[in-house]
């Protein structure tokens, strides 16, 4: 989809639909709706005053023959409260609009600066909210219907109607550069396993450093044994597919040093091991990868924005199968750092992944660690599927994560890390065991984490419950959601150098 700003007059635009918006509570259109109702001599007012337009959050309404204008329908968007406004809710207003006139085989479509000046909401900040909402809300992944007819009309052209043309064209490069970013990492959770092997998603890393110019280092079975990666080989000798670890380098910074390491789960498909998953629900490990896929294509959007900082993505990549030659339950292993895990549930198996990764993220000198994993289906359980949850040895670290997601949208919530819970891991045999019993579950898994970390500042985000969504709303569609790249993303602009 191109999607360029333009100046001028929305009324005299010649597209498929433009796109106004109502506030609830406003007894009669405002600012450029004011001017498209009088084109077409008060059908907005008239609506309005009957009660058809409310201007509650996401409400479409679509009126046609609109008169004198050269547009082919009029679209008034419902914004809800003004005084409610926010740039999440800007993002998912668009998407549900562009998706109604997507349904309606409209191809092209120009609308105002939504929300821009409303609620504190400056111009570029509604601009880049627009466009990212534009790009994630008309996702799809059809890559494997083979039927094409009614199934592929596009939304090819947006046109963002408004005054700064320049600095509105910069922050639409920003939203596009985000929402591209975050589809790239969809596409990989959608993926089923078989299309998505470790090696698959090792490709998929080199495909992605020789496009934007990133490094790329890709280790075999052989190196993880010369490093002593008891946790990754321990989960994969169970499967077919070699597993792989995938280091990308993003390198924006003159000095030589890593400022951040982001560290990604990477269970191309999680049966459960010899500790085998009920059959219920299996099928949704496919995107047990969708960690990796995060921090991954967050160095897509670094490469593209180009900030002052040095950050690697780590993605341990494998499977998570039962066989004659599986992990069994009570085998110990020894994970990177020389610490001996007892592995009493072979389904705890991201954190034994997990361990090699942030022990190597330490090996690499990281000044701060951020990893990202669906690790626990008891943060699921936690927090449901609405909040993301974190956990932190650095609260400052996690304060700025935590303001990022303010601004993204992309909701968090911090679970505790109280030492009495490491208590729950202690093992009779090992250094350490990798489950900690039925409760507090997101949070054993946590501190179990923490034990490869020791000092270094570090934030852990468990996706469980927010990678993927069986309900399409505002700017998410069924399937994988691409959280929280925007919020990685944003938090690292912060962080890197002016
Ligand atoms: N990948 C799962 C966690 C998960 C569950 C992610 C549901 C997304 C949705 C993880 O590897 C797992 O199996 N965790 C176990 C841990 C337990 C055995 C201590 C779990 O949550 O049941
Ligand atoms: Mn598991
Ligand atoms: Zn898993």
């Amino acid at each position: 989809m191109e999607i360029k700003a333009v100046a001028g007059d929305i009324a005299k635009i010649r597209a498929g639909a433009i796109i106004v918006n109502h506030f609830e509570g406003a007894k009669r259109p405002e600012g450029e709706a004011a001017a498209v109702d009088k084109a077409i001599d008060g059908a907005i007012s008239r609506l309005v005053k009957q009660g058809d337009i409310k201007g509650k959050l996401n409400e479409v309404t679509v009126l046609h023959g609109p008169g004198k204008l050269p547009a082919g329908r009029v679209v008034v968007t419902g914004l809800g409260k003004k005084k409610e406004l926010t740039t999440n809710k800007i993002r998912g207003a668009v998407a549900e609009t562009l998706r109604y006139l997507r349904q309606k085989n409209v191809t092209s479509a120009a609308t105002i600066v939504q929300g821009g000046g409303v609620n504190g909401i400056k111009t570029e900040e509604a601009v880049q909210a627009l466009t990212e909402g534009a790009v994630l809300g008309l996702y799809t992944f059809r890559r494997h219907m083979t039927k094409k007819e009614n199934n592929n009309v596009e939304i090819k052209e947006l046109r963002i109607v408004g005054r700064e043309g320049a600095a509105m064209q910069r922050a639409i490069d920003s939203g596009q550069v985000l929402g591209e970013a975050v589809n790239w990492a969809r596409d990989l959770v959608n993926e089923p396993s078989n299309f998505m092997t470790p090696s698959d998603m090792a490709a998929a890393a080199r495909k992605l450093a020789g496009e934007y110019g990133l490094k790329v280092e890709v280790l075999e079975k052989k190196q993880m044994a010369e490093l002593g990666m008891g946790g990754i080989l321990g989960v994969a000798q169970g499967s077919q597919q070699p597993p792989r670890f995938i280091i990308l380098r993003y390198k924006g910074s003159g000095a030589s040093g890593l400022d951040i390491a982001l560290v990604g789960k990477g269970i191309t498909f999680d049966s459960g091991g010899i500790d085998i998953k009920p059959s219920e629900g299996m099928q949704e490990m496919k995107g047990d990868m969708a960690g990796g896929a995060s921090v991954m294509a967050t160095l897509i959007a670094l490469a593209r924005l180009k900030p002052k900082i040095n950050v690697t993505a780590l993605v341990p990549a494998t499977e998570n199968m039962p066989s004659g030659t599986a992990m069994k339950p009570g085998d110990i292993i020894t994970a990177m750092n020389g610490k001996t895990i007892e592995v009493l549930n072979t389904d705890a198996e991201g954190r034994l992944i997990l361990a090699d990764a942030l022990s190597y993220a330490k090996k690499l000198g990281a000044k701060a660690i951020i990893d990202v994993a669906t690790l626990t289906g008891a943060c699921r359980v936690a927090l449901g599927e609405i909040c993301t949850g974190a956990f932190t040895n650095d609260q400052a670290l996690l304060d700025k994560v935590m303001a990022a997601t303010r601004e993204t949208g992309e909701l968090t919530w911090q679970l505790p890390m109280f030492d009495e819970y490491r208590e729950q891991l202690k093992s009779d045999i090992a250094d350490i065991k990798n489950i900690g019993g039925r409760y507090g579950g997101a949070i054993t898994a946590a501190k179990f984490l923490a034990d490869f970390i020791d000092g270094t500042p570090w934030v852990h985000l468990d996706i469980a419950g927010t990678s993927e969504t069986d309900k399409e709303k505002g700017y998410q569609v069924k399937g994988a959601t691409g959280v929280p790249v925007r919020t990685l993303v944003n938090v690292i602009l912060s962080m890197a150098k002016k």
